[in-house]
């Protein structure tokens, strides 16, 4: 390569690397009064985006609006809403692209994250049709209704995130919807990312973390909990359970402009618990 031509793309390389990233785009983030929604809620923040804070239970009200307060001290100049909608719901759906039209300056949707998910532990004797329509509606349903709502507004550029497990290839007892759920996000990573590459200009990527210390996590059995403790003991990049803060900077990158080359894809963010 000619010096000037190398010159020039470090220069552009500079000039990417802006200190709010993602300053004047709008985002999504499902999920996100507690646990690992809220940690990416202050992530994209932090790189300028605001954001829809979304959450269900009416308990949640004051936790989704101390993230919004944050987001809206964190000095980047985002904005963002608590909004309490059920997105396994048409009308819980319309809500959260509602607020995020309203958000916005320029009523676009820049950044989707499909964070909220069930991970209720159930052996398989004991599914019931219930329970089987409880998760597969939240994890599977919801991202795909809620991305059709969101992609008539997401101008070229737009980022589809999802948040998946490494459960999806673990087959770890007691996730037999769970798992099936999960492996249904990458599947949604790689169809949306070839519908919607070239034709629209939106990247679409999966995230899978490992056991992380949240409220959903420390909701599972005991049972469950000590059957996973030698799989943590052995996770190569420290013996420990995840971190919100291990999880949603690598969703920050998936949602900036420097992730443009990578689209279809799953990152395992898990510490090296799995690797693929
Ligand atoms: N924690 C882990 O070990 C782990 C590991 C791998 C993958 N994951 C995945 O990471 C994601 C987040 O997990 P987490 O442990 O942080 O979850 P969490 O602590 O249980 O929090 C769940 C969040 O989703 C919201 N939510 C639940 N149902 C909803 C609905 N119908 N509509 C809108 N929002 C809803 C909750 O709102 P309320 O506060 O109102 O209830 C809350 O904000 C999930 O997809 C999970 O499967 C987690």
């Amino acid at each position: 390569m000619a010096q000037g031509q190398n010159d020039h793309s470090n220069a552009s390389m500079v000039e990417a690397r802006k200190l709010y990233d993602l300053a004047g785009l709008t985002s999504i983030v499902t999920g996100s009064s507690r646990g690992i929604g809220a940690g990416i809620a202050l992530e994209l923040a932090r790189r300028g985006a605001n954001v829809v804070v979304n959450y269900t239970s009416p308990k949640s009200q004051e936790a989704a609006e101390s993230i919004v307060s944050t987001i809206e001290g964190c000095g980047s100049g985002a904005r963002a809403i608590a909004i309490q909608a059920n997105i396994v719901t048409a009308a819980g759906q319309n809500k959260v692209v509602e607020a995020a039209l309203e958000l916005s300056e320029n009523t676009s949707i820049n950044i989707l994250v499909h964070n909220a998910g069930n991970g209720d532990d159930c052996f398989l004797p004991d599914v019931t049709e219930d329970f089987y329509e409880m998760q597969t509606d939240l994890n599977v349903k919801a991202p795909i209704f809620l991305t059709q709502k969101v992609i008539p507004h997401m101008p070229r550029g737009g980022r589809i995130v999802l948040v998946s497990s490494c459960s999806a290839r673990m087959g770890v007892a007691q996730q037999t919807v769970y798992a099936a759920s999960k492996a249904s996000n990458e599947s949604f990573s790689r169809v949306w990312a070839t519908e919607l590459g070239q034709s629209k200009g939106i990247t679409v990527n999966c995230v899978n973390p490992g056991p992380v210390a949240t409220d959903g996590y420390f909701s599972s059995t005991q049972e469950f909990l000590d059957d996973l403790k030698p799989l943590i003991d052995s996770t190569p990049a420290e013996a420990r359970v995840g971190e919100v803060r291990d999880v949603a900077p690598v969703v920050g990158f998936l949602a900036s402009e420097e992730s443009r080359w990578v689209t279809g894809s799953t990152i395992s963010a898990c510490g090296g618990l799995l690797f693929f």
